[in-house]
């Protein structure tokens, strides 16, 4: 059986790649469109997701597809208690600043995904000293869905500021699921050409040399 995969891709496809990686964006609530994503776009967004790697091919992912107003609204009340509560961290100047982002699209976007780890009760290989790779194989598939997004036009954006109890809650998760991240998704009226945080000058992307070192930092 031949089980070597032949297909090698050309420095066109590379460079589409790095443009898709280099295009995608996060996107909020003040750029989504109420038009509704085709259900096999959606598969596809989700295939990707699926076929990200996993440590000891664990796929601990699991995903609740939200589209339901009333769940969207309890989602939108921990939101708006969180984001009342990480304000007051911020003061003065940085506060007003931070009081206009708009951080989440949750009612304007016709698709929110709740995105779970599922812990095993089992060892899984690779999972026997850092314990949190569980939870990194859940981001490599959200990075696959970010990037599947960008490529068929769809934005999709990470809402962070919500207590994950009582999303656990809303969604009926069982106890031994973890939130990872809470998405949406959604067409948009445009892509910003950089981060909304660069733009705002809230923050600064890093230089390489900032990043990168060799052999020792
Ligand atoms: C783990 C994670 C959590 C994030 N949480 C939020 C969030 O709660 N609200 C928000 O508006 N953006 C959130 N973001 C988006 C970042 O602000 C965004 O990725 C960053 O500013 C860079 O912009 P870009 O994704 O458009 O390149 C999150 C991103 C990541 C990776």
């Amino acid at each position: 059986m031949e089980v070597l995969n032949e297909r090698l891709f050309s420095q066109h496809e590379a460079d589409l790649l790095f443009e898709i990686i280099l295009n995608r964006r996060d996107v909020r609530g003040n750029r989504f469109s109420d038009r509704l994503i085709e259900e096999e776009k959606i598969s596809q967004i989700l295939l990707a997701a699926v076929n990200a790697p996993s440590v000891g091919f664990s796929q601990p992912w699991e995903f609740v597809l939200v589209k339901s107003k009333e769940i969207k609204e309890q989602i939108k009340n921990t939101f708006n208690e969180e984001n009342e509560k990480a304000a007051a961290l911020f003061k003065d100047e940085k506060q007003r600043e931070y009081n206009r982002l708009k951080l989440e699209g949750i009612f304007e976007a016709p698709l929110n995904i709740a995105i779970f780890y599922s812990d095993v009760d089992k060892p899984v290989l690779g999972q026997t000293s850092m314990m949190e790779v569980g939870l990194y194989s859940v981001v490599c598939a959200i990075q696959n869905m970010w990037l599947m997004a960008r490529a068929l036009n769809i934005g999709m954006g990470w809402v962070s500021i919500i207590d994950p109890e009582k999303v656990k809650r809303i969604l009926k998760a069982p106890e031994n699921k973890k939130l990872v991240g809470y998405f949406c998704l959604g067409y948009t009226d445009g892509f910003l050409k950089q981060p909304e945080l660069e733009l705002l000058k809230w923050e600064k992307r890093k230089g390489m040399s900032e990043m990168i070192f060799n052999d020792t930092y």
